[in-house]
């Protein structure tokens, strides 16, 4: 039932506009609404499914941990701090109509009311009499409505309130919504048949055999006298084909393994039949598969998997919650095409169709109970903890959960839920989960490890693994001397160890990626982890514009809240990838090239697939002299078998190579392993791994500077360099360009200056880059110029500035060169002479702004997309062109955005077709980017939509900036390797010059 259910005759949907009436109080609820005689004509529609408060009804309110209603377990209407928005709107109740009529064939049927998710509780009435009452608002609620309908027309009621005793338990980090999100029908149930049936596949790896055994479940208050049904079961292959057939088991050999990379689906056909008569038919997705701990390592069919995963929560960000197919397959595409092949539902059970399209295009999945109270029991014992009363929710959550899902073969892995600290009530959750999933899947739980078979924990860095791989890590819930073995059992426990949430995607992030991922393929227990998270939760502030931009916690006058701290996903929540998500696709990539032996014509393959050989692929190449493709083709196919590392010779690019660098160009190798057919999750062509392999070179030079002469004059505002057509002058204030005059035309439209800050990230807010290095905020106006001179070099000025910093103190010693046609040599030397203060800096280099036309971009660098020095593995070297406004990165809340690393030149353009060119050494590129506004606009603006268009560009040349981090974003900070040291001499240098049309 939980797939293609709209197509079913036994299915009538009561999806579609029911009456409606919101009240901010319970007291206020319209009482006796569901009696028949009720006239609602004077409610308002709504649309079922949805979220109230997204059609216009009390406020959408985003709160990370703290609850926001007043705490008393297990009590809710208690009064609020007065600026709590439950203040007023202190426990909303939706009153919900709507008429239906029950098919006539439906006649001697059990009629049964779905809800597939409610939230927070509600209570039901059918023609005025009550039905029911049920909270656990992520999992189907059904009332057998038989003795309740009539024939004709039918009213049913429905009271949500938005806050209840379960509202203890969903204290997710999330959008706080209400209503009746998930669709809702009813279904026709044959009285002799079955309530639910589970077909169980077995599989014995060893020899091949797969077992199907059927676990059937009696129609609740079935007669005892009722003979038990009949169960005719055939299993049918990937092709529809019947393979077996038997009555409550069937047993086939040599069953073909689902994997997520290729995921075979069987179906378990099974008729019902009562008194020789078929009653019922059940259609079931069997999978042969099995996810089990060997020692240290998590094997998936016996063989080691590394879980490239990530963290999901349902969003739209027209209507929150309300999840659509066409949405969920999007998701899942465009996971399936980064190389994703796990995802956790955070944190709660998902819309059922979900599973499916799972088992379909091969995903595994973590199910995770909806169960958090991280504002009272992170990492504590306290509720559920050992309380009986809490106990019994939170195990009764568990069951339905694994009683509705456990059918699906993508389902390797359940989760007991989310911050919800620990105590005995986890443990009687895995002892139900036991006894409910005969397969035994593997149990998760971050908060008491005790409880599950893996380990796991939050948002470990790269450190922190280093150590628990030593067995000398402390554990997370370890305060002072109280230990963590009530918690998470004794330690070093030898088993796998996972990062249920890790790479906290928020804004501008997720730098280091690739170096976690250098760890956990080289160390067995490292099973790999769940990006935190998959798609932003940010709402469109007008759900009819969605061009008007989006609103995160707070905006809608929502308290309290953790404002942006919703917008942490791979993707935006339009489902437009972030530039990250190149990141994730590329370090995430099921192949590992290694060109250690290129000069031989050899690159070295590693299958990292668990089920497929590569020859479902072909291998491209792409030969790149200075940048200009020069050659491109495809390799003879060849196999490698999974795990297995195999030399292609890939002499044919080479030989061109070798000719191109012959030449003095810089030459690269661009390998791609692309899809050779059509599959359900990309077209033919798309590229599952590549890799960019340089070709050594030790032999690149900058051309010289052209001859011709120049005059050079000094002044007190500083030294003025005029030749044909162009004046440049460097002023004695700053030591740099203040005026670039070419043609008559100003080219600078603000004077370059020495920059050495960013507009915070968030993981800078998180780390507070504000107060450790704001030293560094205003350090490029403070500059002093302590000498400047001019002097002739072969008729060339040669201007020396001394330029000091004075805290932290530091001292720049730079050269501009200018030669004819108004080329600029600028070389930087930068030192900070202080001994004792030494802040790392967040940036080095210079900023200035130039006309708004000069607005076309190409350069030769890292590309096409965003790139940091810690993020720059999915960029590789080449030519490209774009646009200042495509350039930079919309973050949500605007910060540091549209950095292009290792750049070697850059050309910003007039629609004409003139404009600068900046050139620097191959060996010491730079780091670029460009913005139609200012860095005190981006640093200021709360919002993009806030973000003005400028009537000129910022450009930046950066020596160097350091990485984004992402470990979190509430504390760690960017690793070591791409912090910007004080203790060191940087240098470098660029040309820069004109483009004339
Ligand atoms: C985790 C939590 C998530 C989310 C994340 C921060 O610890 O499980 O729900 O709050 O932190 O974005
Ligand atoms: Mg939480």
């Amino acid at each position: 039932m939980s797939s293609g259910y709209g197509k079913s005759t036994w299915v009538k949907s009561l999806n579609g506009l029911w009456k409606f009436n919101w009240s901010p109080r319970p007291e206020q609820r319209p009482l006796g609404f569901y009696e028949p005689n009720f006239d609602p004509a004077q409610w308002a529609d709504i649309p079922v499914p949805s979220t109230w408060e997204r059609e216009g009804f009390g406020t959408p309110l985003y709160v990370n941990i703290k609850y926001p209603f007043h705490v008393d377990p297990p009590h809710v209407m208690g009064e609020p701090d007065e600026t709590f928005t439950s203040f007023k709107q202190r426990n909303p109740v939706g009153s919900y109509i709507r008429e239906f009529e029950v098919p006539e064939e439906w006649k001697g049927q059990r009629i049964i009311l779905h809800f597939g998710g409610v939230r927070s509780a509600m209570f039901v009435w059918i023609n005025g009499q009550k039905v029911g009452y049920s909270q656990g608002s992520r999992l189907p609620a059904e009332f057998d409505i038989t003795e309740f309908v009539k024939s004709g027309v039918n009213r049913v009621a429905v009271e949500v309130f938005k806050f209840s005793d379960a509202s203890y338990i969903e204290d997710q980090d999330f959008w706080r919504l209400s209503g009746i999100y998930r669709d809702v029908f009813l279904v026709a149930m044959p009285e002799e048949g079955l309530w639910d049936l589970y077909a169980q596949p077995e599989v014995d790896l060893k020899s091949g055999t797969g077992i199907v055994k059927l676990n059937a479940t009696a129609m609740p208050g079935a007669s005892i006298n009722t003979a038990k049904p009949e169960l005719k079961l055939s299993l049918l292959d990937d092709k529809g084909n019947q393979i077996a057939s038997g009555n409550e088991k069937v047993e086939v050999s040599n069953v073909k393994l689902w994997y997520p990379e290729q995921p075979t689906l069987y179906t378990a056909m099974v008729q019902v039949l009562s008194n020789g008569k078929v009653c019922q038919v059940f259609r079931l997705p069997v999978g042969f598969r099995r996810l089990e701990v060997s020692g240290e390592e998590l094997l998936l069919n016996g063989k080691p998997l590394k879980i490239r995963g990530v963290n999901r929560h349902e969003f739209d960000p027209h209507t929150g919650y309300v999840m659509t197919p066409e949405l969920m397959r999007r998701d899942l595409e465009l996971m399936k095409q980064a190389n994703i092949n796990f995802v956790r539902t955070a944190h709660y059970p998902n819309d059922p169709r979900w599973y499916s399209l799972c088992d379909q295009l091969g995903m595994l999945v973590m199910d995770e109970a909806n169960v958090e109270s991280h504002g009272l029991s992170y990492h504590k014992r306290i509720l559920p903890g050992d309380q009986a009363d809490w106990s019994t929710a939170v195990v009764e959550r568990m069951q339905r959960m694994v009683v509705r899902d456990r059918q699906h073969p993508s389902i390797v892995m359940w989760s007991l839920g989310n911050e919800a600290g620990y105590g005995t009530s986890f443990l009687a959750m895995r002892d139900v989960c036991r006894a409910t999933d005969p397969e035994n899947r593997l149990i998760q739980y971050a908060d008491m490890n005790l409880a599950g078979d893996v380990d796991s924990q939050t948002y470990p860095d790269i450190n922190w693994l280093k150590q628990h791989l030593t067995g000398k890590a402390k554990r997370k819930g370890e305060r002072g001397n109280v230990s963590s073995e009530e918690q998470h059992g004794p330690y070093p426990s030898g088993r796998p160890f996972i990062m249920n949430e890790y790479a906290h995607a928020m804004g501008n992030s997720i730098g280091n990626f690739a170096d976690y991922w250098d760890l956990i393929h080289a160390e067995p227990m490292l099973s790999g982890g769940f990006i935190w998270d998959w798609v932003d939760q940010a709402l469109y502030r007008d759900r009819s514009n969605p061009a008007l931009g989006y609103f995160y916690g707070g905006d809608f006058g929502d308290t309290p809240t953790d404002t942006n701290f919703c917008v942490n996903g791979v993707i935006g929540a339009n489902r437009v990838p972030h530039p990250h998500y190149y990141e994730v696709q590329k370090v995430y990539q099921p192949v590992h090239f290694n060109g250690v032996k290129i000069t031989d014509g050899l690159l070295l393959l590693t299958n990292r697939q668990l089920a497929l050989d590569l020859s479902e692929c072909r291998l491209h190449y792409e030969v790149h002299s200075n940048g200009e493709l020069i050659r491109a083709g495809t390799l003879p196919s060849f196999a490698v078998t999974p795990g297995q590392t195999k030399e292609i010779d890939v002499s044919a690019a080479t030989a061109f190579a070798k000719r191109s660098a012959a030449q003095h160009q810089e030459t690269t190798l661009t390998f791609k392993l692309k899809r050779s057919e059509d599959t359900t999750w990309a077209k033919a062509g798309h590229v599952i791994a590549w890799e960019q392999v340089p070709w050594p070179h030790t032999d690149l030079q900058n051309p010289p500077l052209p001859p011709g002469s120049v005059n050079g004059t000094q002044t007190d505002e500083g030294i003025t360099a005029a030749g044909k057509d162009f004046s440049i002058r460097i002023s004695s204030r700053t030591g740099l360009p203040d005026s670039i005059v070419i043609d008559g035309h100003e080219m600078l439209v603000q004077p370059m200056r020495w920059n050495f800050w960013r507009a915070l990230t968030d993981n800078d807010e998180g780390w507070k880059v504000g107060d450790k290095l704001g030293a560094w905020r205003d350090a490029g106006d403070s500059a002093i110029v302590k000498s400047i001179t001019l002097t002739d070099n072969e008729s060339r000025p040669v201007i020396d500035a001394v330029v000091m910093i004075p805290n932290p103190k530091a001292r720049i010693r730079v050269r501009h060169t200018v030669a004819a046609g108004a080329y600029l040599k600028t070389e930087a030397t930068f030192e900070v002479i202080s001994k004792r203060w030494k802040p790392d800096l967040p940036r080095l280099g210079i900023q200035f702004a130039i006309p708004r036309s000069f607005a076309n971009v190409a350069w030769y660098g890292r590309g096409p997309h965003e790139n940091y020095w810690d993020r720059h593995t999915s960029a590789p070297i080449g030519r490209y062109e774009s646009t200042v406004s495509q350039w930079v990165t919309p973050y949500v809340r605007p910060q540091e955005n549209g950095n292009r690393c290792d750049v070697r030149w850059l050309q910003l353009q007039n629609e004409q077709g003139s404009g600068l060119q900046i050139n620097a050494p191959p060996n010491i590129p730079l780091s670029v980017s460009a913005w139609p506004y200012s860095m005190d606009d981006l640093a200021t603006a709360k919002h993009n939509f806030e973000l003005p268009e400028r009537e000129f560009i910022t450009v930046n040349l950066d020596h160097v900036q350091m990485g984004v981090g992402g470990d979190n974003s509430w504390g760690l900070p960017v690793n070591a390797p791409y912090r910007i040291k004080s203790d060191r001499v940087y240098q470098w240098s660029f040309t820069l010059s004109p483009i004339q049309q």
